[in-house]
């Protein structure tokens, strides 16, 4: 396999505030592979792949570290580049309220493909059909309002499609969504991805939608990755006490598991009053003096498992 995205070192800050968002990120990922992100709410996942698909809101800038998206190999798009295409948590909101979906489609088609007129209308319905929506042609004179959340985000992801990316991001894809229409989005990904080989960057605060759809997941604390491992091995093995946290936290519906989720006390520090050594530190069972010293670097804990602990769980 070749690598697709290459990002090292990346560092995002608030140039204003002299705010580091995201600090000293590193990863990688290879051609139709899924790398999840997950870590709780403002850790910096979202700020990740906005850097990635160099959209980064107005105001924050990487100041250093670098990206590189692109194989020799890659399927190239009309611009000639390989292409990053992103899907938000909110698909109504992200929506124009004044277009049709049509619109919406057709005008992506004609942006990426070059297609016009009937051509770009008889793709739009494919597209629209291939995502799971039903009556294609009658939808395409719908405006978002119309359409359930569920329906706006298959929507997102025909869009997305119509970009044919190397890459999509899916930023919370399913979380404002409720369980049955999660799980059909989901499933639409993984057929998604098997029929077009593009490669997945999941982000989500919920292990499960992780463990469904990633290969390998790297866990985000207060803009860094602590770790990051195949994503059985940290489920079955974590070694940051975060991950460790993170599992669990998560609810369980086997009904021979009578171990009650654990909450993780306190909450994310805010990025202007970080604490001293460890971020992790006020809220880790396991702090030592030696965690007050400075952020701990990665140590490899297998192969292709990292964290960054002085005193990682034991396997
Ligand atoms: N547009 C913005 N302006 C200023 N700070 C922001 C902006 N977007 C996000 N942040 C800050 O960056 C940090 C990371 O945010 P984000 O990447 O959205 O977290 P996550 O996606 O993990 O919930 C948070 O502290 C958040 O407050
Ligand atoms: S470095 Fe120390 S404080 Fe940080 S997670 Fe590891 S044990 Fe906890
Ligand atoms: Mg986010």
């Amino acid at each position: 396999m070749s690598t697709l995205l290459n990002v090292r070192n990346l560092v995002v800050e608030l140039p204003a505030q002299k705010i580091r968002i995201i600090d000293d990120v590193s990863f990688s990922l290879e051609a139709g592979q899924t790398l999840g992100l997950v870590g709780e709410s403002g850790c910096g996942k979202s700020i990740t792949c906005f850097a990635v698909g160099n959209m980064l809101p107005r105001g924050i800038a990487q100041t250093a570290g670098s990206i590189e998206f692109g194989t020799d190999h890659a399927v190239v798009g009309k611009a000639g580049k390989p292409t990053i295409a992103m899907i938000f948590q909110d698909p109504t909101s992200s929506l124009n309220p004044v277009h049709t979906i049509g619109y919406y489609l057709e005008s992506a088609l004609y942006r990426h493909q070059g297609l016009k007129g009937s051509d770009a209308r008889m793709e739009a319905m494919r597209l629209l059909e291939r995502v799971g929506i039903d009556r294609a042609k009658s939808r395409l004179r719908s405006y978002p309002h119309q359409f359930s959340g569920g329906m706006n985000q298959r929507v997102m992801i025909a869009h997305a499609l119509a970009a044919k990316p190397q890459l999509l991001i899916a930023d919370e894809p399913t979380t404002a969504l409720d369980v049955t229409m999660q799980a059909q989005i989901l499933h639409l990904l993984e057929e998604l991805k098997a029929e077009t080989g593009m490669a997945l960057i999941i982000v989500s605060h919920d292990l499960g939608v992780i463990a469904r759809l990633a290969d390998r997941a790297a866990v985000m604390y207060c803009g860094k990755i602590v770790e990051t491992a195949p994503v059985a091995e940290l489920l079955d093995r974590p070694a940051h006490p975060y991950a460790r946290a993170l599992i669990d936290c998560m609810p369980s519906i086997d009904a021979a598991d009578l171990e009650p989720p654990v909450p993780i006390p306190g909450s994310v520090p805010l990025l202007d009053s970080l604490p001293e050594g460890c971020y992790f530190r006020p809220r880790c069972s396991r702090a030592s003096g030696e965690c007050t010293a400075r952020f701990p670097a990665p140590a490899r804990i297998g192969l292709a498992h990292e964290a960054a602990c002085y005193h990682p769980v034991a396997a």
